[in-house]
């Protein structure tokens, strides 16, 4: 168990290069049991969740093969092993071997899946996109059963637009017989990479990135190479750092259509945002202007940007309001920047945040893993050292994260927990 501590004050300058998307990744590893033979998959990310899918796949017969960035899998002697307890677990993303599962096996028993918390999680939207495919699903302790005669192509509305359960249909619908249509589907950039892995394995997907995918099944799928898309949010999130305290930070290697809508929002903050093909250059202004901030599905912006966001609006010289949407007690992370001496307050749905208090460094928790981000921003622009546990979060999601800081001038380093900090964090 260990703590991040971060120095505050240090500005920022240089370039930080981004890492492949976790939120594809945890979708192509199990997206590659339906291939029949070898996938390959180039810019991973260096995150704990990668590891834990690998494991997965090994648990159900799969051979990985995970060398820096690149993730080689063997699909030929997967099986339809149950998957109830364990490691699935440990992430959201597990949702996706029930996919993959039951499009490749018909079958599948796989344990409701964890993640961070950010308040009620459904997945009745995946459920209802199995049934459609014609499975049978029943929930027994805490796992669901998913099994199929055949699967067969269906029109299916999605109530709510959902990245999971746009990318989760998908998986189920590539094998099904005839054509599948999915409707008011999520059009995230994450949802398009998995459409180009899977068309790359031979798979027919029409119209992935707009609100209608249409999917014609194909008996089988091979074997294929593909690389990641950039992380927009690890991306972002360093943007939101440097805005905080950058003097001038390059973040490289970006889809900068993808970090859209946090670029227009930090011009409207004052903070200097220009942009090259694959680089977003970031240069933070001594006084910023409040904004407020409403999350959306895609195009607009991210609720996994809001969090390190409302650290930034501490900044800010006036009040903000910063509304999720998506996620409606995402705001776990508000309490430990009121130690740190923001002031915020959180009403319904969004948070008030009065700017231009002065950050102190103070001993702060993670509870997920962008609240671990909005902590970090917050100990890098704070007085003195702040000290961050609830570190696995963070390391669910940004890889090299002390060292790419370092990179760009910031004093963060790791310690062990001390004994009477563990009893803490255990009975906390
Ligand atoms: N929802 C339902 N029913 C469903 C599915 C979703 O009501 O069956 C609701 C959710 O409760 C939420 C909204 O629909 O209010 C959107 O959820 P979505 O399904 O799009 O979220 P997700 O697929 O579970 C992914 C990312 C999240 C990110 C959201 C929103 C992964 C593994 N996770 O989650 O990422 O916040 O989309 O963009 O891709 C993160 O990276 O920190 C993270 C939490």
């Amino acid at each position: 168990m260990e703590k991040l501590l971060i120095e505050g004050g240090h500005s920022l300058e240089g370039t930080v290069t981004i890492s492949g998307a976790k939120n594809s990744a945890v979708a192509l590893i199990p997206a590659a049991i339906l291939a029949d033979s070898k996938v390959t998959i180039d810019n991973l990310p260096d995150i704990s969740d990668v590891e834990t899918l690998a494991f997965l796949l090994e648990e159900i017969g799969g051979k990985t093969e995970l060398d820096n960035d690149t993730l080689v899998i063997h699909p030929e002697n997967m099986f339809s092993m149950p998957l109830p307890n364990g490691r699935v677990k440990q992430l959201r993303a597990s949702y996706y071997m029930m996919g993959a599962m039951l499009g490749k096996f018909n079958k599948a028993v796989i344990g409701l899946p964890g993640g961070c918390n950010l308040g009620p999680r459904p997945i009745d939207q995946h459920i209802k996109g199995f049934e459609a495919l014609g499975a049978k699903v029943t929930n027994e302790q805490g796992a669901l059963y998913l099994q199929a005669e055949e699967l067969r192509g269906a029109r299916i509305y999605l109530d709510v637009v959902s990245v999971g359960a746009t990318i989760n249909i998908m998986l189920a619908a590539v094998k099904a017989k005839g054509q599948t249509i999915i409707e008011n589907a999520a059009k995230e950039p994450e949802i398009i990479d998995v459409a180009t892995l899977l068309t790359s394995m031979g798979a027919n997907i029409k119209g992935a990135g707009t609100n209608v995918i249409r999917i014609e099944g194909k008996d089988e799928l091979h074997g294929c190479r593909h690389s990641i898309i950039p992380d927009r949010i690890e991306a972002g999130t360093y943007m939101i750092l440097a805005a905080a305290k950058g003097r001038a930070v390059k973040v490289d290697n970006v889809i900068p259509l993808h970090l859209e809508s946090l670029s227009s929002k930090l011009r409207e903050m004052n903070v200097g945002v220009g942009v090259s093909d694959d680089a977003i250059y970031i240069e933070s202004k001594p006084v910023l202007s409040p904004v407020d901030v409403k999350t959306l599905v895609y195009p607009g912006f991210p609720t996994d940007l809001q969090q390190p966001m409302t650290s930034l609006l501490t900044k800010a010289e006036g009040s903000s309001i910063v509304t999720d949407t998506i996620y409606n007690a995402r705001f776990k992370h508000i309490d430990e920047l009121r130690r740190m001496g923001a002031s915020i307050k959180v009403e319904g749905r969004s948070a008030l945040v009065n700017g231009g208090s002065r950050l102190q460094g103070a001993k702060v928790r993670a509870s997920d893993l962008r609240a671990g981000a909005a902590l970090v921003v917050a100990g890098l622009m704070a007085e003195g050292v702040t000290e961050i546990t609830g570190v696995n979060h963070i390391d669910r999601g940004y890889a090299y994260l002390e060292d790419k800081l370092k990179g760009l001038g910031a004093n963060i380093w790791r310690e062990s927990l001390n004994p009477e900090e563990l009893r803490e964090l255990k009975s906390s």
